[in-house]
């Protein structure tokens, strides 16, 4: 059995999209998240790449080889920031809490696939797909 002396407890979710940070791995001082690979410092939960990306530390200590936190510490850290998600619910444990321009359908993929085409009709969403005209004309003459 390994006994750490010094242990960090950050929040458990990716600052970027929200995934979990247990499904991520360790790499030297950091923790990396294992869908984008964004980097947090174990020691303080601070990005080395982006210093403005940050996962909270919340107090820890070890004692008898058990690691503690400060359970109102974190409670009042949730009350403080309410969780957009349901970790119990469908997906809950990959919830996107605040997406981003760069994947603007990712909220429609969720929607999709929680609701099934149950919301869309058996075709589910559709669009004209169109053809310039100019291709159009093209081939008619
Ligand atoms: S969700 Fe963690 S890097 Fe994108």
């Amino acid at each position: 059995m390994r006994c750490y002396e010094n242990v960090s407890v950050l929040y458990g979710r990716c600052a970027h999209r929200g995934a979990l940070m247990s499904d991520g791995f360790v790499d030297g001082d950091n923790i990396i998240c294992g869908v984008h690979g964004w980097d947090y410092r174990i020691d303080s939960g601070v990005s080395e790449y982006n210093n403005s990306e940050t996962l909270p530390k919340f107090q820890s200590w070890v004692e008898d080889g058990d690691v503690w936190v400060n359970e109102d510490e974190i409670s009042q850290w949730g009350i403080a920031n309410p969780q957009p998600f349901n970790r119990e619910d469908y997906q809950g444990a990959f919830q996107d809490p605040h997406g981003c321009a760069e994947e603007p359908e990712v909220k429609l993929i969720k929607k999709l696939a929680s609701e099934g085409l149950s919301k869309t009709g058996h075709h589910g969403p559709a669009a004209a797909m169109g053809v310039p005209m100019l291709r159009v004309q093209s081939r008619l003459t």
